[in-house]
């Protein structure tokens, strides 16, 4: 029998008794949604699904992505993008290794962000006590903003924001350590294929109409329409407000777990905290989403 409850912290829920090899019916897939809605990430525990399973149930959220580092795509399976820091016999990467490593929510870089994403743990690393390495933080953007006092949200109403790829990836080429399986500079194609977009800085989530706090220090690049100066200092103000601790759940992995996180109202992180023989292989697909519509402050 399916249970759900709520995992330590301010927000994230657990579903155990589920098995998504066989598709849900209806009814529980709308409890799925509802909870992450509520809940913001969830994690279904002990799954054991193949590829095909994994982007079948991913379909009943939405449109898949197939993301612009296509190297890492697996074989066969476009929609899965490969998070790795392993080998193949061949000594070559079996995913990327430096996914995440900034503060960012997936996609918003594009002008339709991503309305969540579901990463399938496979092999999850561990300390010489079995403790779990290769955390993933969220920080929470809906509870973020819902904590702002009146004149601040006032400030935010009809800002918008530029989100780029670009700034990101640079950001973590800049933080990949030596000996790390080196990123390559993105190609002409890739930065064509993945332009800046614009988005209201405080948005409506599109499902439940929650005002969120949209911007993250990874991707989000300026602020627009304030006086000279002023948008650096506001950005780097926010981007701060929305990790505070008060905001953030750190998922410690377990093998089987498929997680579940809404890329609208969460911002997420990779701790960095692992090194081979210590070994992490993940799997993830990417929903797509609409394009933001702004909300006005309350
Ligand atoms: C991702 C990502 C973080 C992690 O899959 O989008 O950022 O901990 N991964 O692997
Ligand atoms: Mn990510």
């Amino acid at each position: 029998m399916m249970t759900l409850r709520p995992l330590p912290g301010p927000f994230g829920a657990e579903i155990t008794g589920l098995d998504l090899a066989v598709a849900p019916d209806e009814a529980i897939f709308g409890r799925i949604v509802d909870a992450l809605h509520e809940y913001a990430v969830v994690c279904i525990r002990d799954q054991r699904f193949a590829p095909p399973q994994h982007i079948d149930f991913s379909r009943r959220f939405g449109e898949l992505e197939v993301h612009v580092q296509s190297s890492f795509n697996l074989q066969g399976f476009p929609e899965i993008y490969c998070i790795s820091n392993c080998l193949d016999a061949g000594g070559k990467p079996l995913g990327l290794a430096e996914a995440g490593r900034v503060w960012h929510t997936d996609l918003s870089y594009m002008a339709e962000p991503s309305r969540c994403s579901l990463l399938h743990a496979l092999e999850v690393p561990q300390d010489g006590e079995g403790r779990p390495l290769g955390d993933t933080m969220f920080a929470n953007a809906r509870m973020a903003y819902a904590a702002l006092p009146a004149p601040a949200k006032a400030r935010l109403a009809g800002l918008e924001a530029v989100h780029s790829y670009r700034q990101v990836y640079e950001k973590i080429v800049a933080k990949s350590k030596p000996g790390r399986q080196g990123l390559k500079p993105l190609s002409e194609e890739q930065k064509r294929k993945v332009p800046p977009a614009t988005h209201p800085l405080v948005i409506a989530h599109p499902y439940t109409g929650a005002p969120i706090l949209f911007c993250n220090d990874g991707i989000t690049e300026s602020i627009l329409g304030l006086p000279e100066g002023e948008g650096p200092a506001l950005l780097a103000e926010l981007c701060a407000h929305v990790t505070k601790p008060a905001f953030v759940y750190r998922h410690k992995w377990q093998a089987g777990d498929l997680l579940i996180w809404d890329n609208i109202q969460t911002q997420h992180l990779a701790v960095d905290d692992y090194w081979l023989p210590q070994r992490r292989r993940m799997q993830r697909t990417t929903v797509k989403g609409r394009a933001p519509e702004a909300v006005r402050a309350a």
